[in-house]
């Protein structure tokens, strides 16, 4: 038994469905259902009985132990997190409940349950993180690797930095088994439309613009988020404790260029019916205040570690990521609506 958190948003849903494709061993998965949650992600497992939904929050102590001392799980994957740079801006305080204290609870509440194990060694704490922690690097700064110094930028980058020095401090101080993975930017299936790659696709057929921020010059090391999950499996099966794992693609590619190739793929697969090109809906729109220039990822650390290297490349990932949106129409209608609509609304009225 594993216990995940934040297994209905995203990445988490998406590492679910991974591991029950391929293991039989269950999953709790305990996720509070914010904006960013949905249970249409886990739809393909409705009645299967590995999979075990709980809806409550990582902040709640009293339900974390419950679930600990019920389930005994021999590893906590803690994905559930605010996760997105712009709501931070606009409201940070959501990113210190859930990003510090609950990850703090969480790691309480695992402190506790593994002090009472006969095994100590077996049990794990694998605490999920960004590239964002390291700040920005300059054109022709090195990527980062696992030494870089901690240097956040936006109130969601420094929320999970401080997650990050907790999950650490309770290794150094408690011993408990922990390791911690530091990724660069994913796309791919069940991502909400908020981020860029996904907003892109739902904003294009919609016949909206396609909002870039500032020059388009930014930098992002694109992974396709299967990559993600089989880094984190291998991280969760190999990895050394006390230790961190960058993961990334070796994929930078500039705001503008994947917004452009977005288009193209899009005029390729579903031509406007007007004849136009989905370029056209292109809009540059004021800055992100305190925008990171580049992100970018050194990942040789779990490739020589752990063997682990990315199946998809940028291209074969993003024409995956197209089909599955175009495919999905009724994923994305259910997610836009309700209060998604409010944030987007707001945006684009
Ligand atoms: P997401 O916003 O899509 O999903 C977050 C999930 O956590 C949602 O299901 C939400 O309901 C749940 N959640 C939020 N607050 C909670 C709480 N207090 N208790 C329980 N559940 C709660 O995020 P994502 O993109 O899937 O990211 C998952 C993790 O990966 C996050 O920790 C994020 O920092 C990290 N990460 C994301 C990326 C990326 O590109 N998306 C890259 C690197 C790391
Ligand atoms: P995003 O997907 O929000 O991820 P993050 O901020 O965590 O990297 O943004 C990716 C990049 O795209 C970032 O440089 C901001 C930029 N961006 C836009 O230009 N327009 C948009 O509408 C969004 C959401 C992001």
């Amino acid at each position: 038994m594993i216990l995940v958190t934040g297994g209905a948003g995203f990445i988490g849903s998406n590492f679910v469905l991974d591991w029950l494709a391929d293991h039989d061993e269950p999953v709790v998965n305990l996720d509070a259902l914010t904006y960013a949650g949905n249970l249409n992600n886990l739809r393909p497992l409705e009645g299967d009985p590995r999979h075990i939904f709980v809806h409550g929050n990582i902040g709640d102590a009293a339900l974390l132990s419950d679930l600990f001392t019920r389930h005994k799980p021999r590893a906590v994957v803690n994905f559930a997190a605010e996760s997105h740079v712009d709501r931070s801006i606009h409201g940070p305080e959501d990113f210190i409940q859930t990003n510090i204290l609950g990850t703090f609870r969480l790691l309480e509440a695992a402190r506790a349950y593994w002090g009472g194990l006969e095994n100590k060694s077996d049990f794990r704490f694998l605490h999920v993180s960004t590239d964002e922690v390291f700040g920005t690097l300059g054109a022709d700064d090195p990527a980062f690797n696992e030494e870089t110094s901690y240097r956040p930028n936006s109130p969601y980058s420094a929320s999970k930095a401080a997650s990050d020095h907790l999950v650490r401090a309770y290794f150094h101080t408690y011993g408990l088994p922990v390791v911690t993975t530091n990724c660069s930017n994913n796309y791919g299936p069940l991502h909400f439309p908020e981020k860029l790659i996904p907003l892109v696709i739902h904003n294009a057929l919609k016949g909206r613009p396609l909002p870039i921020y500032g020059d388009g010059m930014q930098i992002r090391d694109w992974l396709y988020v299967k990559d993600h999950c089989s880094a984190i499996r291998r991280v969760l099966e190999a990895g050394r404790l006390g230790e961190t794992y960058n993961i990334g693609g070796w994929n930078e590619r500039a705001n503008l260029h994947v917004v452009t190739t977005l288009c193209e793929v899009l005029d390729e697969l579903q031509p406007r019916s007007d004849g136009k090109k989905y370029g056209e809906q292109i809009a540059f729109v004021a800055d992100r205040p305190g925008h990171d220039r580049r992100y970018a990822i050194d990942a040789r650390k779990i490739e020589a570690e752990l063997g682990w290297r990315p199946a998809e490349t940028f291209e074969s990932g993003i024409r995956k990521t197209v089909r599955w949106y175009l495919d999905n129409a009724d994923w994305v209608e259910n997610v836009t609506s309700g209060s998604y609509r409010n944030w987007v609304e707001k945006q684009y009225a």
